[in-house]
């Protein structure tokens, strides 16, 4: 087999390339922190009974960042709630579209697909099950 010395080469560029965004993101983390900026949930989260959910629709859970939708066959699927455009918490859910009230992003609540810009970047999928009856959602599984 002969051997590639470029492919090693461009796996070192790529790691030295990366390192840079790596910062960045520290940098942001640490940033944030206590002055209220929404966020979601880090830890499983009670939503309420699994009964008010019905096929085909959607709910909004605005207290805890989280919507969560139901498929014909009864599945559940949960995201985040919180714009991937710039961070904000969407307060507003219509059918099953989620509306940004920052710049107008919307979002598909039954996949997190971005339908309307200015996002770009699907919503957050979090890890969702009923209990006892009880939706939970938690971080993403
Ligand atoms: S933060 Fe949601 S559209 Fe800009």
């Amino acid at each position: 087999m002969p051997a590639r010395p470029s492919a090693s080469r461009r796996t070192v560029l790529r790691g030295a390339a990366l390192t840079p965004v790596a910062g960045l993101a520290l940098t942001a983390c640490s940033g944030g922190g206590d002055g209220g900026t929404p966020a979601t949930p880090t830890a499983p989260v009670d939503l309420g009974a699994e009964s008010e959910l019905a096929k085909g629709a959607a709910k909004l859970y605005r207290d805890q960042n989280v919507v969560v939708s139901r498929a014909e066959n009864g599945d559940l699927k949960a995201f985040s709630s919180i714009c991937t455009h710039a961070g904000c918490a969407i307060n507003k859910l219509q059918g099953t579209t989620l509306i940004c009230p920052c710049h107008g992003s919307e979002f598909d609540a039954t996949t997190g697909e971005v339908v309307q810009a200015p996002a770009t970047v699907p919503l957050k999928e979090l890890s969702v099950e009923a209990k006892d009856g009880k939706i939970v959602a938690g971080p993403a599984a």
